[in-house]
């Protein structure tokens, strides 16, 4: 090759090296691009998929004015939107979720096969269940065997009718076992898809019914109360003349008198009767208790002389009375009256005969020991309790014994009284009651009486064994029931006492007007009618201070009895015999 061609061919290379570089530029440059493109499309593909799988958090980080970057900026916006209404409908999830748990109604939903499907979050508070516990259990599991039917036609009820019909109630089971009332309502949402047939709402009512039943009662318990102080408030007025007149009689015949024993029948009756009522007046709270201190052991030993009568032959009596038994404040004929209960119930469980025991005995109740409580507190006590070898407490029972008119026993045997007048009275002197019993191994009362302290009872002696004290002071006798007003006056009279009678409040009030000379005493009935006792003694209280009242009734709740009975008043219970009230008289007047 000649210098002049390698000459000429030189700049012809150069050339073709350049446009060889050019397109070399020119494809790396391409390369790059479509290599950078693949790179932000396959970004932008994961942000999408990462979108569509629900993380919204952050955006697809492509820019750029080209076709990817708008379409990148659009899913970025479509995110955005996304994440603001996901979390909207999120906070609207959540103050559902807290409306249903802080709610106190239960909300389930129930398939076309009673099955239940959703359960609020509320239920574990209401019946112990989690949701979880019920989800595809039948509704009839949970559901008292008692209201299965009555639930079932409710429901069927629910899906034939459109809207809420009336509620129902039902007993369910709490998961400890119990039973809670439930008053709920059935929805069925007719357009709904879903497995859900019906919307039941529920509302625990259990605190409700337990309120509305111990209203009802204490209701009844009080009419019966005000029924029953009425017709013994009658029933003291007649037994105060029956009494009355018999111990008049009595006291007008010689003492070889054959017809003595006839008087001494209708006396001992209307003993029996005055018994009675005193029962009814304890039971219904109407009776005035007048405490005493009183030896447990002597006022058993009174009443043993009866116990064999009353209980038959073929039950043993034991008796172990503490020699060191301490006293208690309450009224005697009250202690008499829980003893006998006892008892009653003691020989009514032993029908083929048994043994009956009677113990005393001194407890004190430290403050460590288990058996304290508030309704036992730590103290001194008296023990009495009342056992027998009969048929035993069913224990299903035994929480029901103490309510009135609970019995077991065949209509006409049993008025289910006996234990709710113990309860009452043991209350009341602030004692306590327990019982131990098992079926067939027979049963043991012990009653709890806080002890007197530092208190001593002698024996007293028997009164009727002195005569009727006499007197010649002037007495002023208020009361409307004739019969009672005129054997008082006989009585007072044959004692040696001058008598004005009144027959209300203000007949009393124009009797002392009227009378010149001095009077020493008035003897007032508490109910009357135009002026109450009470009403009287106030009047007197004002305007002749020094003349005691002796309050007489057959009937009085505390409240008469306390806004009555002054400092210079005293209270004597119907029915009375002459002896009881000269007596009592006589202890006014000093
Ligand atoms: N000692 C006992 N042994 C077995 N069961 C008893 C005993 N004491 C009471 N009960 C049971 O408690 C129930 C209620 O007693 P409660 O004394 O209140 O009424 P009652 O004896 O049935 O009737 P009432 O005393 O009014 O005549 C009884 O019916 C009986 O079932
Ligand atoms: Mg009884």
């Amino acid at each position: 090759m000649s210098p002049v061609a390698i000459a000429a061919g030189a700049p012809e290379s150069g050339y073709t090296y350049g446009i060889l570089a050019f397109l070399l530029v020119c494809l790396v440059a391409w390369i790059y691009r479509e290599r950078t493109r693949a790179i932000r499309a396959e970004r932008l593909l994961s942000a999408t998929r990462r979108f569509a799988l629900g993380d919204l958090t952050g955006g697809s980080g492509i820019r750029g004015p080209d076709e990817l970057g708008v379409l990148a900026d659009a899913v970025d916006q479509m995110a955005k939107q996304l994440r603001s209404v996901t979390g909207a409908l999120r906070g609207r999830q959540e103050w559902f979720r807290m409306l249903l748990e802080h709610g106190s109604d239960v909300i389930l939903t129930l398939d076309a096969q009673w099955q239940i499907g959703f359960a609020g979050p509320s239920l574990p508070h209401v019946l112990g269940w989690t949701p979880d516990q019920v989800a595809r259990r039948p509704l009839a599991e949970f559901i008292h065997p008692n209201d299965a039917e009555a639930v079932q036609a409710a429901l069927e009820g629910a899906v034939m009718r459109s809207g809420f019909g009336e509620p129902i109630a039902f007993r369910f089971r709490h998961s400890d076992g119990s039973w809670r009332s439930l008053e709920a309502v059935g929805n069925h949402p007719r357009d709904w898809p879903g497995p859900e047939h019906l919307i039941v709402t529920a509302r625990d009512i259990t605190p409700r019914e337990r309120l509305e039943s111990q209203l009802r009662q204490a209701q009844k318990m009080e009419a019966l109360g005000r029924f029953a102080g009425g017709v013994a408030h009658d029933f003291n007025n007649l037994l105060t003349a029956i009494q009355g007149y018999a111990s008049l009689l009595l006291f007008d015949l010689g003492p070889i008198d054959p017809r003595r024993e006839d008087l001494e029948e209708i006396r001992k009756a209307s003993e029996r009767a005055a018994a009675l009522t005193r029962q009814i007046l304890a039971f219904s709270h109407r009776q005035v208790s007048e405490p005493e201190p009183v030896d447990l052991n002597l006022l058993i030993e009174d009443l043993e002389r009866m116990i064999p009568r009353l209980i038959g032959e073929d039950v043993a009596v034991v008796t172990a009375l503490d020699p060191g038994l301490g006293v208690v404040n309450a009224d005697p004929r009250q202690l008499e009256q829980v003893i006998m209960n006892l008892v009653v119930n003691a020989r009514d469980a032993m029908p083929e005969g048994g043994r009956l025991t009677i113990e005393t005995a001194n407890e004190a109740v430290a403050e460590d020991d288990p058996r304290a409580s508030p309704d036992l507190p730590p103290g001194p006590y008296i023990v009495l309790t009342v056992g027998d070898t009969g048929t035993g407490i069913d224990p299903e029972i035994q929480a029901n014994i103490f309510d009135p008119f609970f019995t077991t026993k065949e209509p006409g045997r049993g008025t289910g009284l006996g234990l709710s007048t113990v309860y009452g009275i043991v209350k009341q002197i602030g004692g306590h009651i327990e019982v131990d019993s098992e079926l067939g191994r027979g049963a043991d009362f012990r009653i709890y009486l806080p002890e007197l302290p530092g208190a001593r009872v002698e024996r007293a002696a028997r009164p009727a064994a002195l005569p009727a004290p006499r007197g010649s002071e002037t007495i002023l006798l208020v009361e409307d029931e004739e019969s009672v007003r005129v054997f008082a006056n006989k009585a007072l009279e044959k004692q040696g006492y001058t008598v004005l009678e009144a027959r209300h409040g203000r007949d009393a009030l124009m009797r002392l007007a009227e009378h010149a000379g001095p009077v020493h005493l008035v003897i007032t009935d508490m109910v009357m009618p135009e002026m109450s006792g009470g009403e009287l003694a106030r009047r007197l209280a004002g305007e002749r201070p020094e003349v005691p009242v002796l309050f007489m009734s057959g009937y009085s709740d505390g409240e008469i009895a306390h806004r009555g009975l002054g400092a210079t008043s005293a209270y004597l219970q119907k029915p009375f015999t002459s002896d009881v009230l000269a007596r009592k008289v006589r202890e006014v007047l000093g």
